[in-house]
C-alpha cells in the first residue's frame, strides 16, 4: 500500500525556479536578470567586508549557540527598530510596538499574516502587480486575497488615483499590503506627497496598513526610504512592518528578518507579543542567531557601520549606472521608465511571449512577466541583451 501516489506536481517558482533553469543552461552567453540578489561588476554575490570583519570578531567573541529567545535578539531589534523607524520615533514610540526577529522577511510576512488571520477579520489587499510569493504567503495563512490597481503600464506610472479610488471604498480594519521602498516588481515608488494623502486616507478610514520592507538603502538612501513608514508611526497609526535584511546587508541565505506591529497602547503591545510568540512556538520555535548577530554588531559598532553605509551606497550606485546604461542602449523614447525606477527591479514591458524568446533564443532569464532586476547587467552584457530585447 502507498500513500503519497497522488500528490500533484506542483510548478516551479516563477522567480527562484529561474535559478534552477539559469544553472542547467550551458550557454556562455547567458544572462540571469531573474531572482532578486546584488550582483557586482563581476556578476559575482560576495559577503560584504564589513559583514567579514563582523563575523571575524564574533567568532572571538561567541561561546555559545544556545537557543535564542522566541521574539529574537534583543539588541537586533533595537537597532532595526532605530534603523527603520528613525531613532526619534523609535525613541517615542517603541514601547507601543512589538518586535520579533524572523527567518528572513518572507517569515516576517507570514508571521504577521498569521497574526492578522487571527485578530483581525478582514481580507488583505495586495497591489497589482506586486511580488508574486505575496498571494501565497497569505493564502496560506488563510487570509482572503484581493488586488488594489497600482501600475499604470501604458506611462509606466503609478496609477495612484486609481489605487485611491479603490483604497477609498474599503471597509475599516481592512488590511493594505505597501511597498515602502522599491516596489516588487514595477521599480515605481509613491512620491512623499502620495504617501502623505495616503496616509490620511488610512487614518481617517481606519485601514491597516502592513508594510513590505524588503530593499532599504537600495532606492535613495537608508533614511528616505523609510519615509513612508515614519510617516505613518508619526501619525500613531497601528501598523505592521515586515523587514528583510537578505539584500541590504547582503546575507541572504542567513535568513535575517524582523516583523514590527505597532499597537495603539504598551498594553496591547504586551499582549500582541505573547500572541504571536505562540505563532512562533509553533512554527519554528526561535529564530537562527548567525545573521542577526552580525547585522546587530555592525549597526552598534560605529567604524562598522560606516563601513557597511558605503558598502550599500556602493551598491545602489552600481544599480543606478546599470539603469542609466540600459536606458542609454535601449532608448529613452520606450525605455526611459526605467531609468527613474528604485532599486533592483524594473518592468520591460514585454509580454511572456517575447520573454520565452528571450530565455529561448538568447539565453537571457527572466520572471515571465517581463520583470528584470539591472544587477544582471555589466558593462559586457549589456550591448548584446539590448539588442536582444530590441529584437524581440
Ligand atoms: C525577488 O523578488 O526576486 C526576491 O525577493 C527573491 C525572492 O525570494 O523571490
Amino acid at each position: 500500500m502507498h500513500f503519497f501516489t497522488k500528490v500533484p506536481l506542483a510548478p516551479p517558482d516563477p522567480i527562484l525556479g529561474l535559478t534552477v533553469a539559469f544553472q542547467q543552461d550551458v550557454r556562455a552567453h547567458k544572462v540571469n536578470l531573474g531572482v532578486g540578489l546584488y550582483k557586482t561588476e563581476e556578476l559575482k554575490t560576495p559577503v560584504l567586508e564589513s559583514v567579514k570583519a563582523a563575523e571575524a570578531a564574533l567568532l572571538r567573541v561567541e561561546m555559545s549557540k544556545e537557543y535564542l529567545p522566541i521574539e529574537g535578539e534583543k539588541q537586533y531589534l533595537e537597532q532595526m527598530g532605530a534603523l527603520i523607524f528613525g531613532r526619534e520615533v523609535w525613541g517615542r514610540e517603541r514601547e507601543r510596538v512589538a518586535s520579533f526577529q524572523t527567518v528572513g522577511g518572507t517569515g516576517a510576512l507570514k508571521i504577521g499574516g498569521t497574526f492578522l488571520k487571527e485578530e483581525a477579520e478582514h481580507p488583505i489587499w495586495l497591489s497589482t502587480p506586486t511580488w508574486p510569493n505575496h498571494r501565497g504567503v497569505f493564502s496560506h495563512c488563510g487570509l482572503k486575497v484581493e488586488f488594489y490597481p497600482y501600475y499604470d503600464s501604458v506611462h509606466h506610472r503609478v496609477d495612484f488615483d486609481s489605487m485611491m479610488a479603490c483604497l477609498q471604498t474599503l471597509h475599516a480594519g481592512t488590511i493594505v499590503l505597501l511597498h515602502a521602498s522599491c516596489h516588487n516588481p514595477t521599480g515605481c515608488d509613491l512620491s512623499l506627497e502620495q504617501w502623505r494623502v495616503l496616509s490620511e486616507l488610512f487614518r481617517t478610514n481606519h485601514l491597516i496598513p502592513f508594510f513590505d520592507f524588503a530593499y532599504q538603502g537600495f532606492g535613495v538612501g537608508l533614511e528616505e526610504d523609510a519615509e513612508p513608514i515614519r510617516l505613518f508611526a508619526k501619525e500613531g497609526l497601528e501598523m505592521l512592518v515586515a523587514v528583510s535584511n537578505a539584500k541590504n546587508f547582503s546575507l541572504y541565505a542567513e535568513r535575517v528578518g524582523s516583523l514590527f506591529i505597532a499597537a495603539e497602547s504598551t498594553q496591547s503591545a504586551q499582549r500582541i507579543v505573547s500572541r504571536v510568540k505562540q505563532m512562533i512556538r509553533t512554527n519554528y520555535s526561535n529564530p537562527p542567531m548567525h545573521g542577526a548577530h552580525v547585522a546587530s554588531h555592525i549597526l552598534s559598532t560605529p567604524p562598522l557601520r560606516k563601513q557597511w553605509e558605503g558598502e550599500l551606497m556602493q551598491m545602489r550606485e552600481r544599480i543606478n549606472a546599470m539603469r542609466a546604461l540600459l536606458v542609454q542602449r535601449l532608448g529613452a523614447a520606450a525605455f526611459g521608465h526605467l531609468g527613474d525606477g528604485r532599486g533592483m527591479f524594473g518592468f520591460l514591458g514585454l509580454n511572456k511571449s517575447q520573454v520565452e524568446r528571450l530565455t529561448a533564443e538568447y539565453g537571457i532569464y527572466m520572471p515571465s512577466d517581463g520583470r528584470i532586476n539591472v544587477c544582471g547587467l555589466n558593462r559586457q552584457n549589456i550591448d548584446p541583451v539590448a539588442e536582444a530585447i530590441l529584437n524581440v
